[in-house]
């Protein structure tokens, strides 16, 4: 790829699984075969190191966006996939990131050379929305509250002219939850991927483990195994080597490409 395909994964509603899924994501597009970064962008309470078992990484997001270290001479390289980390800072210090460290944070991102680059953000929504990426993953859970908060986010990112796609995680499959199709109908457009309530992620993030690590075939993982095929859809240089790659394949493409 010419450039780096850079996803935001974002939410309004805290605490809906941001960062598992940035994880999660990032760990099996590395798997899958990509080169991939994984950036912990959220500079309240940055917590990827700890998924993954690094806690003792002490410089990352946040020497970089004041200028005082360089993305390569902080970024982590997980010990047993070769996954790239640019780990956050865990700090009593207050810090939130300026819009032109974050616009100059984004230009040099899309100067490196991984295929994707996977951004965990804070709940809510600051500056760098307005900043260019490739799309925002929009994650949300089956109810009300959430769905508001979806639909919120999809209308900034439609002022911005950011491409967005929507996940359900934390899904049961109860009556008292949203459907599908009532999440589909209030938020107006579809449900790209829905990730299953699943004990082996609790279990993992105590293991210090991502969840596809640490049980490759728990409901969560497969869920986000096929969700990610479908990401890696999106790597034009690559696309020979998919599964057929028929009309919905297609269809992906165009959905996913790059403004
Ligand atoms: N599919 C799932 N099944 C079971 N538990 C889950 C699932 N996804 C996330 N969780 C749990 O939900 C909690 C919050 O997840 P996570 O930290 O990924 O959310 P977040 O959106 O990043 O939160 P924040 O907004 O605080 O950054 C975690 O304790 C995690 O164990
Ligand atoms: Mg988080």
């Amino acid at each position: 790829m010419a450039q780096p395909y850079i996803v935001r994964v974002s939410s309004q509603k805290g605490g809906v699984g941001k960062t598992t899924i940035s994880v999660n994501l990032a760990i099996i597009l590395k798997q899958l075969g990509y080169s991939v970064l994984l950036v912990d962008a959220d500079y309240i309470n940055p917590v990827v190191a700890m998924h993954l078992g690094l806690e003792e990484v002490s410089s990352g997001f946040r020497a970089v966006m004041k200028g005082r270290a360089r993305l390569q001479n902080v970024t982590t390289i997980h010990p047993s996939t070769g996954l790239h980390i640019l780990c956050g800072e865990i700090s009593q210090k207050q810090f939130e990131p300026s819009y032109e460290s974050i616009v100059r944070f984004t230009r040099m991102l899309e100067k490196t050379k991984y295929d994707f680059i996977v951004i965990d953000t804070p709940p809510g929504f600051s500056k760098e929305v307005f900043v260019d990426i490739s799309e925002a993953l929009i994650v949300m859970t089956p109810d009300m509250q959430a769905t508001t908060s979806a639909i919120r986010s999809s209308q900034v990112f439609d002022k911005y002219h950011i491409r967005h796609s929507l996940v359900v995680n934390r899904v049961r499959s109860r009556a008292f939850e949203l459907s599908p199709r009532e999440i589909e109908s209030a938020y107006g457009s579809r449900v790209d991927a829905m990730f299953p309530e699943d004990d082996v992620v609790p279990m993992s993030i105590a293991a210090h483990i991502p969840a596809f690590l640490y049980r490759k075939r728990s409901p969560f993982s497969k869920a986000m195994l096929d969700f990610s095929r479908l990401y890696s859809a999106r790597t034009e240089q690559k696309e020979s080597g998919l599964p057929a790659g028929g009309g919905f394949v297609a269809w992906l493409l165009g959905l996913f490409r790059r403004r």
